[in-house]
């Protein structure tokens, strides 16, 4: 948990190195997290999640692992990336398989909207990528529709040999009962 909720942090007061930040909004059980910080450790990973059992048990897996380029901050998404995180401090920030809010009547509730994509391009780097996905169809139209308004991110190709980029817990869930992943791979220019 952060010292003080009400000023920025900078990266090296999180990881106290310059390694580029990563960082997984709602990143739940954690595979996705600890795949990505076994196979980079040369960067530096954190975790947003706001269930505290969750939190407890990616910290007690990268502990096991011996893993100290990855932290778990028991926060909300939005709060973490809009007042928390320093401006240009992070690499690639990822939203994978969020709460897609189905219901007409909360979809305001939904993280990507015009103030979040804002806080978003503001924390990344110059070069910095945001990479979002989905199993819900109408969300990831939703999302597309933002970015598209938004205008400020240059939308790449994701094919899905691209990079190292392993499965989450709720994406091998989903895609056991049949269901298909969608994506957006955005940079920061
Ligand atoms: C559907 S799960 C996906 C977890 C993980 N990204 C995955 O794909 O396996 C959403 C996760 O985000 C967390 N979450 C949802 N809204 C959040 C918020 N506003 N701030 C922090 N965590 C949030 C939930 O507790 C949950 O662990």
């Amino acid at each position: 948990m952060p010292d003080d909720y009400f000023r920025r942090v900078e990266k090296t007061e999180v990881f106290r190195d310059d390694r580029p930040l990563e960082v997984d909004l709602g990143c739940g059980d954690g595979s996705f997290l600890l795949g990505m910080a076994e196979h980079h450790p040369d960067h530096n990973f954190l975790g947003v999640e706001r269930l505290l059992g969750r939190v407890r048990k990616v910290c007690k897996r990268a502990k096991r692992g011996n893993l100290d380029n990855l932290k778990v901050l028991r926060l909300e998404s939005r709060y973490s990336v809009e007042w928390l995180l320093a401006p240009g401090s992070v690499s690639r920030l990822h939203l994978l398989c969020p709460d897609p809010w189905p219901k007409v009547r909360h979809h305001r509730r939904r993280l990507v909207q015009q103030d979040f994509l804002e806080a978003v391009f503001a924390v990344l780097e110059p070069g910095g990528e945001f990479l979002f996905k989905t199993d819900h169809d109408e969300y990831f139209e939703w999302a597309v529709e933002k970015v598209g308004e938004f205008g400020k991110f240059e939308s790449l190709d994701w094919p899905e040999d691209a990079f190292f980029y392993p499965k989450t817990d709720f994406q091998i869930q989903w895609e056991a009962e049949g269901k298909r992943l969608q994506g957006l791979r955005l940079r920061k220019n």
